[in-house]
């Protein structure tokens, strides 16, 4: 298949985003339909897993005919058919996945299962496709912080991980905490604009020496307890130097540790996956650090940073040339792991 052109069909679903993309060869995307269901979970302060599965089920066959549409493509124009097997939550799982083995069966095409994570990881190949492994990955999402040293398109070995909160909760609940609502990370990232983020000294969790691991719970409590300090004597507080403060504090420890696993493993290049990687924060200081480091810093554009169903067709692209196809037996696994030996 080296120079033939291979379209995936792709379907995401683990979370609270219904997408379905057309991605060719791995890195050239016909299309990417998203349809958020915030609207529905933020009044909830988070998502409501019931919630998610049946908003998917309302719209996946919608978000696929769209995304055919927009790539400009038919069923017959379709190689493969990939989909979100796990990590995630399982109802919002199951419904890709029985449309996905639905479509795999009746068109008689190749079944692509992809882990989530790995999706977020290959993001990073769509706008530079020149860009390749190996390299160190930060994934920083909602449910998952993760640092990674990616060997190949389909070797990936766990070098740390959080050991409480992932980077994305803590901001989702910080934010929380100031009253911004859900999801948080995008407001923190607004309003730490105009923050001070020397203002509060914060915690900075770097666990034991040498460790890749992460930890925010400590610091999410060092925020709560200065917002009830500040509350029980009666002060004003600033809400943008909160949020500057925590976000100077989480980017600090993740760039830090992700530049040493860089240099321990001598590797020369960088990577940002997942929601948090939309921080424009975390982008500048990475980049700033790289720069002085000698180290080259790739990140996706911010549609491919949350979720979405492109990177699932970049991802099932580079295990299906690996050899990797599925069963109609595929089931849902939400808590698959990636990266452990
Ligand atoms: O990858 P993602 O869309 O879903 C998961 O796989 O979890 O990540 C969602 C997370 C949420 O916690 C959200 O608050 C966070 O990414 N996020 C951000 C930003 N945009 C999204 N966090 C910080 N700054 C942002 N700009
Ligand atoms: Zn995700």
């Amino acid at each position: 298949m080296n120079n033939e052109i291979f379209n995936i069909l792709a379907i995401e679903t683990s979370c609270d985003e219904t997408s379905a993309a057309v991605v060719q060869n791995g890195t050239k995307v016909l299309s990417n339909c998203i349809a958020s269901q915030i609207e529905f979970h933020k009044r909830y302060g988070g998502v409501v897993p019931e919630i998610a599965s049946r908003k998917h089920i309302e719209m996946i066959d919608t978000v696929i005919h769209e995304a055919l549409q927009d790539a400009d493509c038919t069923f017959a124009d379709i190689h493969a058919i990939a989909v979100t097997y796990g990590p995630g939550l399982v109802g919002a799982l199951l419904v890709g996945l029985a449309e996905a083995k639905a479509m795999a069966y009746a068109l008689n095409k190749p079944l692509i299962g992809v882990h989530h994570i790995e999706g977020h990881i290959c993001a990073n190949y769509i706008e530079n496709p020149e860009f390749k492994p190996p390299f160190i990955c930060l994934v920083v999402s909602g449910g998952h912080t993760h640092l990674f040293h990616v060997k190949t398109y389909h070797e990936y070995e766990v070098l740390g991980r959080t050991r409480d909160d992932a980077a994305g909760e803590a901001f989702d609940k910080v934010a929380r905490a100031i009253g911004l609502g859900y999801p948080g990370g995008p407001k923190i990232d607004k309003l730490s604009e105009k923050g001070d983020a020397d203002a509060i000294t914060f915690p900075r969790s770097y666990l034991e020496e040498g460790s890749y691991d992460f930890s925010f719970s400590g610091l999410k409590s060092a925020v709560l307890n200065y917002i009830n300090q500040c509350k029980m004597k009666a002060c004003d507080i600033n809400h943008a130097d909160v949020a500057a403060s925590f976000q100077a504090s989480v980017i600090e420890v993740l760039v830090n540790k992700t530049i040493n696993a860089a240099k321990a493993l001598g590797l020369k290049k960088v990577a940002l996956a997942g929601g948090v990687a939309a921080n424009r924060s975390l982008r500048n200081v990475m980049k700033k650090t790289c720069d002085k480091e000698g180290l080259v810093l790739q990140y996706p554009s911010i549609v491919y940073c949350t979720d979405n169903a492109a990177m699932i067709g970049s991802a099932a692209y580079y295990e299906y040339k690996h050899g990797v196809t599925h069963g109609l037996d595929l089931n849902a696994v939400p808590n698959l792991k990636l990266g452990y030996s």
